[in-house]
Parts: structure tokens; sequence; C-alpha cells
């Protein structure tokens, strides 16, 4: 199985070390894994000239063509963001806008997904980023199949947690019936 995360945040922090936890404990399957961090890509804004509609592709050339191959490559995408104003970050944003081959050639169509989401108040209970990537998992035609929310302020709140770490661990054994 091939996993492919991919973080939204501007810093090395708590959605980071999720995600990095998360392909860790998943790598002691047989498994093969690759963590991108969106905030070390060049990845331009969608510039909405819609040509993907008919040729399928987008015809701009920066790491996005690198991340299509591995997001098509994968079998499971995991997507983390943390919460920035009740939503994912501008960086998660920018990047699922150069989605948009996906809702015309659907080569994600049945691809399994997790959410990853981190923010430092109760709006994370409220789910609105989890609620939000299932709305990007339908238009994509993609299939949820779990997702972790965790509370965390300071980069390394979660590193620092023994118990916040446990969660993670216990979401990919129920998930990927990790041991
Ligand atoms: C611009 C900005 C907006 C934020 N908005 C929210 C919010 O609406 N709700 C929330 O719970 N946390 C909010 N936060 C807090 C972050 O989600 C929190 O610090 C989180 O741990 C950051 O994740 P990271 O360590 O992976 O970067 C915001 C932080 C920033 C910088």
């Amino acid at each position: 199985m091939k996993i492919v995360a991919i973080s939204g945040s501007p810093r090395k922090g708590n959605t980071e070390f999720m995600l990095k936890r998360i392909l860790t404990q998943a790598e002691k399957s047989e498994v093969s894994t690759a963590l991108i961090l969106l905030r070390n890509k060049r990845i331009e804004f969608c510039d909405g000239c819609l040509s993907c509609d008919s040729s399928f592709i987008c015809r701009k050339r920066d790491d996005m063509q690198m991340i299509y191959s591995k997001l098509e490559d994968a079998d499971l995408i995991i997507l983390g963001s943390p919460t920035y104003f009740d939503n994912v970050t501008g960086m998660m944003k920018n990047f699922i806008d150069r989605l948009n081959i996906y809702n015309v050639n659907k080569k994600l169509k049945g691809k399994k997904i997790i959410i990853v989401n981190v923010g430092q108040d109760v709006s994370v209970i409220s789910n609105k980023v989890v609620k939000y990537f299932e709305l990007l998992s339908e238009c994509l035609e993609s299939v949820v199949i779990g997702d972790l929310s965790l509370i965390a302020k300071e980069d390394q709140d979660i590193e620092n947690d023994p118990e916040r770490i446990m969660k993670i661990d216990e979401f990919v054994k129920s998930i990927l019936g990790q041991n």
C-alpha cells in the first residue's frame, strides 16, 4: 500500500508531527510512505483558466506536477491542516484549488482519504475543517475512511504530550490495524 500525506501548515508544528507519527506507525506494516510539506513547495495559485476542463491537465509548471503523480499513485491520501479562522490554511486551500483537474478527470475516484486537523480551541470539536475536507472528497469522488482532530496551540504541544500521542497511535491502529 502506498500512502502520501500532505501537510498544509506553514510551520514545523502539530500537523506535521501528527502526520509523521501516523506514517511512522503505518510503516510497521508493508507500506510505502511519503510526506509532502506544502510549506517547502512552490505552488502557484490556480488562475482560473479552466483549460483543465478540456485538457485534463494543469498547464502550470511548478511542484504540483510532482504532487499530482504522487496523489495518483497513492492508495491512501492523508490531508492535514491546522484550523485557520474555522477553515483550512491558505496554503492548503491553494493546493486544493489546483486539484480541479480531478474534478474533471476523476483520477482520484475511489481513493481512500484520511483527514487530520489541529486547532487551539473548541472550534476543532465542531469539525468545520473535517466537514470541508469531506466536501472536497465528495467532489473528487474519493472515500473518507477516518479523521483525527486534536486541540493544540503552540508548535510542540502535541509532541510534548504523551496522551495526545497515544490518541494518534490508537487512531492508526483503529484505521489501519497496526499493533
Ligand atoms: C491565522 C491563524 C488563525 C487561526 N484560527 C484558528 C481557529 O479559527 N480555530 C482554532 O481552533 N485555532 C486557530 N488557530 C490556531 C492554530 O490552529 C493552532 O495554533 C494549531 O496548533 C496550528 O497548527 P500547526 O502547529 O500544525 O501549525 C489559528 C492560528 C493562526 C495563526
